[in-house]
């Protein structure tokens, strides 16, 4: 079934006319896409990566992650952004049976939590997966010294090749030229696609099999999203459509989008979510700014903004079709609490009927809003879910105007920061 696109809520503020209005302005983005025409062209390569994607590299991972499960306990995943986010979205969402517990460095410089991973390594046999396309983030470095260190301590050199894996750039970067001169097992992130693109790189690929995810589905979920996502046609490309109501959203005033799911273990999804639409969209003094939300606990506390507040907000709501071993509600006789209403219905309906009210009302309050539902959370369909939303940032970002495929603004806070710690 794919990914289903509603946008009941998007009555009177959005309409069909107004979004087929942009189907020449889109049939053009996605020209500039596929024919690599488009700003940024050098860094397209997820545009077919899930077809050029070897079944070979899944069944490589698989096997590394039978070995790796003879000798470790736990997995460390040293990284940030898009070297991280991916990794984190993926393995907070499913429920993965079976695999190595993962934990993650490099993503922050907090001396407690390097302590705890620290803590690990001397109680724990573990692996771990160094990821850095530039092979010189600050972060991600000095986890790797102060990991690396810990592991050198307890393990012997033989051992530590058995224990160590790096994804880097091919030839570029400290962390390539550690690899090749340890002799650490490393692969490699393709040149032409970016840290946010790239989850179905080796950077997501490595951690995720050691996790026990089944990344060949997760694969197929990929491949299956640059099927669906393929059709120049707007009316019947529901990632052009989310592109296109954005942009139309955008132009209205609407600067905010609030990304919420009833679904707690969306919530790293949307951490990932606004990784890609953040650093695409942002620039030129343009840009939605995309934030999250986890419902229903937020509706009591950031409901009332939302329901009340600036009108500058659009919402788009991430669901679930099916969940696994649904809950039902129990009867109780004395009924104290007036809940024998939804007695036997399950706790999932309930939610379902959460999302129905909250989406009403937010629509009445003056929030424009859209639902896009997977049909199960497996990898399945979080790999076409994640392919959905680049294809889409891709659209939008050339509708924006903007080049979406790079990140000039990320580096200079890295300048004043290596001002002053003195590096070159
Ligand atoms: O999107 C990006 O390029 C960045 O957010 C990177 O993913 C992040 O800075 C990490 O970079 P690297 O993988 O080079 O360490």
């Amino acid at each position: 079934m794919g990914i289903v696109l509603n946008k009941e809520y998007l009555k009177g503020f959005v309409s069909d006319q107004q979004i087929q209005s942009l189907a020449p302005a889109v049939a053009k983005a996605h020209r500039d896409l596929h024919q690599k025409t488009g700003a940024g062209n050098d860094f397209l390569g997820w545009v077919d990566l899930p077809s050029r994607t070897p079944d070979a590299l899944v069944h490589e991972l698989t096997a590394l992650a039978g070995e790796v499960r003879q000798h470790s306990r736990a997995v460390i995943s040293i990284g940030i952004g898009g070297s991280y986010l991916g990794i984190r979205a993926t393995l907070d969402f499913l429920d993965v049976q079976g695999g190595l517990p993962v934990y993650y460095a490099g993503h922050n410089m907090s001396n407690a939590d390097m302590r705890k991973v620290l803590r690990l390594i001397e109680t724990t046999d573990v692996s771990v997966v160094v990821i850095s396309k530039s092979g010189t983030t600050t972060e991600p470095a000095l986890a790797f010294r102060l990991i690396d260190g810990a592991m050198r301590r307890k393990y012997a050199s033989g051992e530590l090749k058995k224990r160590i894996f790096c994804v880097t750039d091919e030839k570029k970067g400290a962390l390539r030229r550690i690899a090749d001169q340890e002799g650490y097992r490393s692969w490699v992130i393709p040149d032409d696609v970016g840290g946010r693109f790239s989850v179905l790189t080796p950077v997501g690929l490595v951690p995720l099999a050691l996790a026990g995810v089944n990344i060949g589905a997760f694969v197929d979920g990929f491949r299956a999203g640059e099927k669906a996502y393929a059709l120049e046609d707007l009316m019947q490309n529901p990632a052009y459509q989310y592109a296109a109501v954005r942009n139309l959203l955008y132009a209205g005033g609407k600067h905010i989008e609030m990304m919420a799911s009833f679904y707690p273990n969306f919530q790293y999804a949307m951490e990932w979510w606004k990784q890609l639409y953040g650093e695409s969209e942002g620039k030129n003094g343009k840009g939605i700014f995309p934030a999250s939300t986890v419902l229903s606990a937020d509706l009591h506390s950031m409901g009332q903004l939302m329901q009340d507040g600036m009108r500058n907000i659009f919402e788009t709501f991430l669901m679930l079709e099916q969940v696994e071993e649904p809950l039902l509600i129990p009867r109780q006789e004395a009924d104290l609490d007036k809940f024998n209403c939804v007695a036997g219905k399950s706790l999932d309906w309930v939610n379902k009927q959460a999302y129905l009210a909250t989406a009403a009302a937010h629509h009445e309050g003056g929030v424009p809003n859209l639902m896009l539902m997977l049909e199960r959370g497996d990898a399945f369909h979080l790999g076409q879910l994640y392919y959905f939303f680049e294809k889409a940032i891709g659209i939008s970002g050339y509708l924006l105007g903007v080049n979406p495929f790079d990140q000039p603004g990320v580096e200079a806070y890295k300048k004043k920061m290596f001002a002053l710690l003195g590096k070159d």
